[in-house]
């Protein structure tokens, strides 16, 4: 251990459980409809109303959206879950996002341009928390590859690179300097350009609130939940892969690849399991969190690296 305080991570089972909500079940349409391609009008207050992409289905009920927005890891702001009132100081606009690095067009992008010039399209993704718990929500945004496009990646880039927003005034947690702030994490180009790989910009048909990582987050639903970086600021492409921040943290503990396996457990917990927001059912846990048609292919010639840590 490279420092002595209590880090969230270090309590298996959340400690704190919503009591008294419901298990709701928000109706979606069902999955006839053509995938919910959106170009143009931004929104200010309300994403546009979209079908979710039914190449994903969600195979799960939806979790209650008081239980995904009031029980959050955000350790800018707290190493508790119950940090969403705090995070709502957050300043949301002006935002901006650079991207850049190994790229012929490196730019920095409004997130209101962002918001009007890419396609919005709404996915319900599970999502696997380390930990153990895990959440199905509805995010709305565009796949991470159509950003990547725009700036027209160099060939020689091998790792995408996500810097969270680090502003002091507003998040104590950055207080805590055993923490290596700022919040970076990584993918390798090819799991970037993955379909899967999404910028969210909205949850449940709303903008993205702060506690979840607005205005602008990744996700990355078959890997633990640590990798899906909130409130980005950087994209950098780059040859080297980057120190992260769990893995400089703990590198016996988490991993730069962090693919969910139910099978590899977690040095002080099982993974075999997980817990669902809201109606705290136990459900078994799937290798890739169930993605792995999609994304199994991208790790054939990696298995000599730990995979899944
Ligand atoms: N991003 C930043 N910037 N800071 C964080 O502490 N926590 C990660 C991830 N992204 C985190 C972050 C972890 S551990 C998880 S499980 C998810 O955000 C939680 O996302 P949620 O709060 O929207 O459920």
């Amino acid at each position: 251990m490279l420092i002595r305080h209590r880090r969230g991570f270090e309590i298996p089972e959340p400690r704190v459980t919503p009591e008294g909500l419901a298990l709701g079940r928000r109706s979606f349409a069902a999955g006839t409809a053509a995938l919910g391609l959106m170009t143009g009008a931004a929104y200010a207050d309300a994403p546009p109303s979209l079908t979710p992409d039914p190449r994903f289905p969600p195979g799960r009920a939806l979790t209650p959206e008081k239980d995904a927005e009031t029980y959050n890891n955000y350790y800018e702001f707290s190493d508790d879950k119950d940090l969403w009132e705090d995070a709502k100081i957050l300043p949301l606009r002006p935002w901006a996002i650079a991207v850049d690095g190994m790229v012929a067009k490196p730019q920095t992008f409004a997130v209101d341009d962002i918001l009007s010039k890419m396609p919005q399209e709404e996915r319900i993704y599970r999502h696997r928390c380390v930990e153990a718990w895990a959440m199905t929500v509805p995010w709305t945004g565009f796949p991470l590859r159509t950003l990547l496009a725009a700036v027209d990646p160099l060939g020689s880039a091998k790792y995408v690179v996500f810097q969270t927003a680090s502003l002091p005034k507003f998040m104590p947690g950055l207080a805590q300097p055993w923490y290596p702030w700022p919040y970076i994490e990584a993918l390798a180009i090819d799991e970037a350009e993955n379909d899967l790989a999404f910028l969210a910009t909205g949850l449940y048909g709303k903008p993205l609130p702060p506690q979840n990582g607005g205005p602008i987050r990744l996700v990355v639903p078959w890997k633990y939940g640590f990798k899906s970086a909130k409130a980005l600021v950087r994209i950098t492409l780059s040859d080297k892969r980057p120190a992260v921040f769990w893995q400089s943290i703990q590198p016996r503990e988490y991993g730069f690849w962090a693919n969910v396996n139910p099978a590899v457990a977690h040095p002080r917990w099982s993974q075999a399991s997980e817990r669902l927001l809201g109606s705290n059912e136990r459900v078994p846990t799937q290798i890739y969190n169930g993605y792995g048609a999609f994304v199994a292919s991208l790790y054939a010639g990696r298995m000599a690296e730990p995979l899944f840590m």
